[in-house]
C-alpha cells in the first residue's frame, strides 16, 4: 500500500534504534495479544476480524496511552519535574493513566478539571481519587479561563516548592503517543505475519496512535492501511492533526523528511453523532454486539465509536468478506461505569 521510495524505508531495527535514543520508563506489558473474534465477524457476515488488545497493556486498567506514557513520563523526569499538571475532564482515560503513573513514579499529579463541579465520582474519576491525584474543580469549560486557572495552579505549585510539568503546554508531550505507536507498528507487522495476514485494514480511534501506526507502517512498507475514526472533530481537523503529528515524529525523532500526507490515512467523521461523548445507537449496538459475541468490552466514547465505524463500513460494503480487519482496542473501559444508566438499557 505504501508508495514512498525505498530509500525512505526504515527497518524495524532502525526504527527501534532511533526511538531507543529517547529516555523511557517501562510501564506497558507488550506485545499485547492479536486476537481473532470469529463470532463477532460471523454476526456481521464477514470480513475476518481480529482485535489488537491494547486494552491489555496491563498498567492501571490498560489502554494505548500506557505506551505513550513510557516516553512522556521519562520526559518529565528528564526535565527534572516533580509535579505533572493536566487540564482534562473527569472521565479522561489520559488523566487516569497519568495519575496512576505519577503514583508509581512518586510524582505529584494535579488535574485541572473543566466542566461541572461535584460530578459523580465514578469510572476514571473514581480511579483518580484512589491514586491520590489533586483535582482542581474549575466549573468552567471556557478555554481562556482554564488557561488562567492553569497559570494559577502552576504558580501555586512553584510556591509550594514543586517543579511542575504542564502537559498541555509542553512541546514534547503531544508526540509521545505517536512515537510509541510508530514503534508498535513493528509489533503489528510481526503479529500479522505470524497470523498469516498479508494485507489488512487497521481501524482505530483517530489520534496520536493512528498517526504512529501510519508512520511506522509506511516506513516498514507494512501491508496495512490506517483508518482513523473521529470521536469529536471534523474529518479535516483529524486528518490535519494525523499528518502534523506523524511528520513531527518523522522529522524530530527519526531524522527523516516530512514524508506523511493525506494519502496515508483514511479518516471518518460520520460516526461522531451530535458531539464528543454522544452514545449513538450505532455505538450502543457495537458495545452490545462485541460484548455478546466475544465477551470483550468497548466504551461509548472512544472504542465503541471506532468499532461502530468498522460495522458501518461493513454495512456500506466498503469492507467485504475478502478483507481482513484489525481493530485496535485502545482501552478506555473504565468509562463504561460512568455510562451505567445508558448501558444498563442496551
Ligand atoms: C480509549 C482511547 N482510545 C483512543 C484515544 C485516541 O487518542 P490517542 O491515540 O491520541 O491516544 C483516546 C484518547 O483519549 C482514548 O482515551
Amino acid at each position: 500500500m505504501s508508495t514512498i521510495p525505498a530509500t525512505i524505508r526504515l527497518s524495524a531495527d532502525q526504527i527501534r534504534e532511533r526511538i531507543g535514543r529517547l529516555p523511557r520508563v517501562r510501564l506497558a506489558f507488550t506485545p499485547t495479544p492479536l486476537e481473532e473474534v470469529p463470532r463477532f465477524s460471523e454476526a456481521l457476515g464477514g470480513p475476518r476480524i481480529l482485535i489488537k488488545r491494547d486494552d491489555l497493556t496491563g498498567f492501571a486498567f490498560g489502554g494505548n496511552k500506557v505506551r505513550a506514557m513510557e516516553f512522556r513520563m521519562a520526559d518529565v523526569q528528564a526535565k527534572h519535574c516533580n509535579a505533572f499538571v493536566l487540564v482534562n475532564i473527569g472521565q479522561s482515560n489520559h488523566a487516569r493513566l497519568h495519575a496512576a503513573a505519577c503514583a508509581r513514579l512518586g510524582i505529584k499529579m494535579v488535574i485541572v478539571k473543566p466542566g461541572p463541579k461535584n460530578e459523580r465520582v465514578q469510572g476514571n474519576l473514581l480511579l483518580n481519587h484512589i491514586t491520590g491525584a489533586e483535582i482542581v474543580e474549575t466549573g468552567t469549560t471556557d478555554p481562556a479561563e482554564l488557561e488562567r486557572i492553569l497559570d494559577d495552579v502552576l504558580e501555586d505549585l512553584r510556591r509550594r516548592g514543586y517543579r511542575p510539568y504542564a502537559s498541555t503546554r509542553d512541546p514534547f508531550s503531544p508526540i509521545a503517543g505517536t512515537i510509541a505507536f510508530t514503534e508498535a507498528a513493528i509489533e503489528v507487522v510481526e503479529q500479522m505475519s505470524a497470523a498469516g495476514i498479508d494485507c489488512c485494514q487497521l481501524f482505530l480511534v483517530g489520534g496520536t496512535s493512528a498517526a504512529g501506526l501510519a508512520l511506522g507502517g509506511k516506513l516498514l512498507g507494512a501491508p496495512y492501511r490506517v483508518h482513523a475514526v473521529s470521536v469529536g472533530g471534523s474529518r479535516q481537523q483529524l486528518l490535519s492533526s494525523e499528518i502534523a503529528l506523524s511528520n513531527r515524529v518523522a522529522t524530530e525523532v527519526l531524522d527523516l523528511p516530512p514524508i506523511m500526507s493525506a494519502d496515508d490515512f483514511a479518516v471518518y467523521d460520520e460516526y461522531v453523532g451530535s458531539r464528543y461523548g454522544d452514545a449513538t445507537p450505532e455505538v450502543l449496538e457495537a458495545i452490545r454486539l462485541l460484548g455478546r459475541t466475544e465477551g470483550i468490552f468497548v466504551d461509548p466514547v472512544y472504542t465503541g465509536k471506532a468499532l461502530a465505524g468498522v460495522i458501518g463500513e461493513i454495512r456500506k460494503g466498503t469492507l467485504t468478506r475478502e478483507d481482513t480487519v484489525i481493530f485496535v482496542h485502545t482501552g478506555g473501559t473504565p468509562i463504561i461505569f460512568a455510562y451505567d444508566e445508558v448501558l444498563s438499557r442496551i
